[in-house]
Parts: C-alpha cells; sequence; structure tokens
C-alpha cells in the first residue's frame, strides 16, 4: 500500500465549521489589558504620534474614556502617568498628585470592582534623567532606585489598584515591593512583574506618549538584552521567588521563544505585553492597504497565545470590541 498519501492534513482544514472545532487557540477579551495614558498637565487630549486612537489625557478625561470602554466591555486597565514635574530623585512618582493617583482613586470611587486596574511602576516619567532608576554619580543606584519604587508601589495600593507592574529591570524590586505592600496591609495587591523586559527599539512610539525617554545613553545597563534567551529563565525565577504573582515578557512579537521558555518552565499565569511599536506597525501596513488591520491583529494575538500567553496588554483592545473582531 502506499502510505505517502493515506493521512492528508487538510481533511481537517475542509471547511470554516471543521476548522473551528479543531482550532486549538482562541483569543478572549477576557484575557486582555487594554493601555492608558494619563497626564499632569493635559488640558486637552493628546493623540500619540503613531499610534491612532490612543491619547494622553487628564483624569478627569480619562474617566469618562474609561465610561465608554466599560460600556463596549473593556474591564482591564493598565495606567501610566506623564508629569513633567521631573527630579533626580523622582519625588513626583509618589506625590498624591500624581496623575495616576489621582486618576486611580476617582476610578475606583466611580466604578467600584467592575473595573480591574493595575498600574505601571517605574521611575522614567518622573527622574530628569528619563532614566528608569535615580542616578548617583554617572550610574542607576539600584538599591536607592528600590525604596522609590516601592513607595511609589505603596501609594498606588492605597489609591485602589488591583495589581502594580514594576517595569524598572532593577534588581531585587519585586522582593522590595512585596515587602513594602505587605507591611502596609496590601497583602491582597498582586505584583504582575515585567520579567523578561528586553531592551527593544519598539518602544519608540510609547516614550513619545510617556515623556520618557532617557536624555543621556540607553536602557542597556538594565532592561535584557535580546540576545539572550535562557537569561529570561533567571530573571523568572528570581521574580517568583520575590512574590511575583504573574510574569511578564515584553515586547511580544519578537520574544514568541521567550514565552513559550516561561510558560513551560514555570507554573505562573504569563503576560505578554504587545508593545506601541508592534501596534504602530499594524497600524501603518493596514493603512497604507498591504493588509487588512483585523487579520493582522488576530494573527499577532493568537501567536502571542499560541506562544503560551495567558494574558495580552495590547493597544488593540478598543478596536477589537468596537469592530467585534472576536465573534
Ligand atoms: C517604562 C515602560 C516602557 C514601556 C512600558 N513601561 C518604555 C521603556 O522602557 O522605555 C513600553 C511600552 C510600549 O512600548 O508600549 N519603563
Ligand atoms: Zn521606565
Amino acid at each position: 500500500m502506499d502510505y505517502s498519501q493515506f493521512r492528508r492534513p487538510r481533511r481537517l482544514r475542509r471547511n470554516p465549521i471543521i476548522r473551528a472545532m479543531v482550532a486549538q487557540t482562541s483569543l478572549s477579551a477576557d484575557r486582555m489589558i487594554q493601555p492608558y495614558f494619563v497626564g499632569q498637565n493635559q488640558p486637552a487630549p493628546f493623540p500619540i504620534p503613531g499610534m491612532p486612537g490612543i491619547l494622553r489625557e487628564s483624569p478627569d478625561q480619562l474617566r469618562r474614556s474609561i465610561a465608554a470602554d466599560l460600556k463596549l466591555g473593556i474591564k482591564r486597565i493598565m495606567l501610566f502617568g506623564v508629569t513633567d514635574h521631573k527630579s533626580p530623585g523622582a519625588e513626583s512618582s509618589y506625590a498624591d498628585d500624581n496623575p495616576v493617583l489621582v486618576a486611580t482613586r476617582a476610578l475606583r470611587k466611580e466604578f467600584g470592582f467592575d473595573l480591574f486596574i493595575s498600574a505601571d511602576v517605574c521611575l522614567c516619567a518622573y527622574t530628569d534623567s528619563g532614566h528608569c532608576g535615580v542616578i548617583r554619580g554617572t550610574e542607576i543606584d539600584n538599591d536607592a532606585s528600590l525604596a522609590v519604587l516601592a513607595r511609589m508601589a505603596v501609594k498606588l495600593a492605597e489609591a485602589g489598584v488591583d495589581w502594580v507592574a514594576p517595569s524598572d529591570m532593577m534588581d531585587g524590586r519585586v522582593g522590595a515591593i512585596r515587602q513594602a505592600l505587605d507591611a502596609a496591609g496590601f497583602t491582597g495587591t498582586g505584583i504582575l512583574a515585567y520579567t523578561a523586559k528586553y531592551a527593544s527599539s519598539y518602544y519608540g512610539p510609547f516614550r513619545g506618549a510617556a515623556e520618557s525617554a532617557p536624555q543621556h545613553g540607553d536602557r542597556k545597563s538594565y532592561q535584557m538584552d535580546w540576545r539572550n534567551r535562557r537569561e529570561a529563565r533567571v530573571e523568572a525565577q528570581l521574580d517568583l521567588d520575590e512574590g511575583a504573582d504573574v510574569i511578564m515578557v515584553k515586547p511580544a512579537l519578537s520574544y514568541l521563544d521567550i514565552i513559550a521558555d516561561l510558560a513551560e518552565s514555570t507554573d505562573v499565569p504569563i503576560a505578554a505585553y504587545n508593545v506601541s511599536g508592534e501596534y504602530t506597525a499594524v497600524k501603518l501596513l493596514a493603512k497604507e492597504g498591504f493588509a487588512a488591520e483585523r487579520d493582522l491583529v488576530l494573527e499577532n494575538l493568537t501567536a502571542i497565545t499560541r506562544a503560551g500567553a495567558s494574558i495580552i496588554l495590547t493597544y488593540h483592545l478598543r478596536d477589537i470590541l468596537r469592530e467585534k473582531w472576536l465573534s
């Protein structure tokens, strides 16, 4: 007998009803988080260059946008603060008028626990250097940065966030934040750690949004080197030992091997950040008519899910729900 044509994989691709039955991956908005930028001196919404549909807003404008987004079905958000009060010690990161704190208090009051609120913990929007840690002499002072990050995290918990998400990549930050939260009584506040955050060129549009570009040098002494794969496991081990609830890989699309490794080598949920430059790339391809935006978005988010991520932070979420791309 000729076995070469005995197995025919195309039988399972024959029509949509079969394909839907055998699909191994599906997407759900319940696993997606929409990022938002909240500014301090923000009289009018500022459209982020290169990111159509994404704005930087005042706390009050944000509250209105989120009310509309909740109706669409966006129930999970990540907040990033932007301020021009920048200083060597990043004091505005934990000041009472930090726009993320102001926004969080208002959101929690208005929407209660219908809205899941997470907030970025990092110093780059608050240091005059634009670096993610405080600087002593010519170098980042890792351990001095931990105290500031922990202080910021406790203020966020007080304001009512569900999760804090440290993105600074200082060594020991998850442990410092966990200890500070617990000492202040916030044992229920979760930590979504940016565990494997690479020094990527795909953050370009974000830095315009957050006004957080480094004023000198780059982030390569703290963000990971993209030549390294196994190092992500070291970071994951540390973050889990220090108390992380969820670990994240960032960016997502060029790092699917890292997502797959961590999904296989750990037992916690894996998040992936579909970052600003990845969003811009899709928008540009679609705008130039090289592909349909829906198809690009679903292919990208499915790939991230297929690699092993169960949670995705993505700027596409609003379009997905508005255009009903998942149904
Ligand atoms: C700040 C931070 C960055 C992003 C998330 N948190 C930028 C950076 O590290 O320079 C990038 C997010 C995106 O590009 O969408 N530490
Ligand atoms: Zn930062």
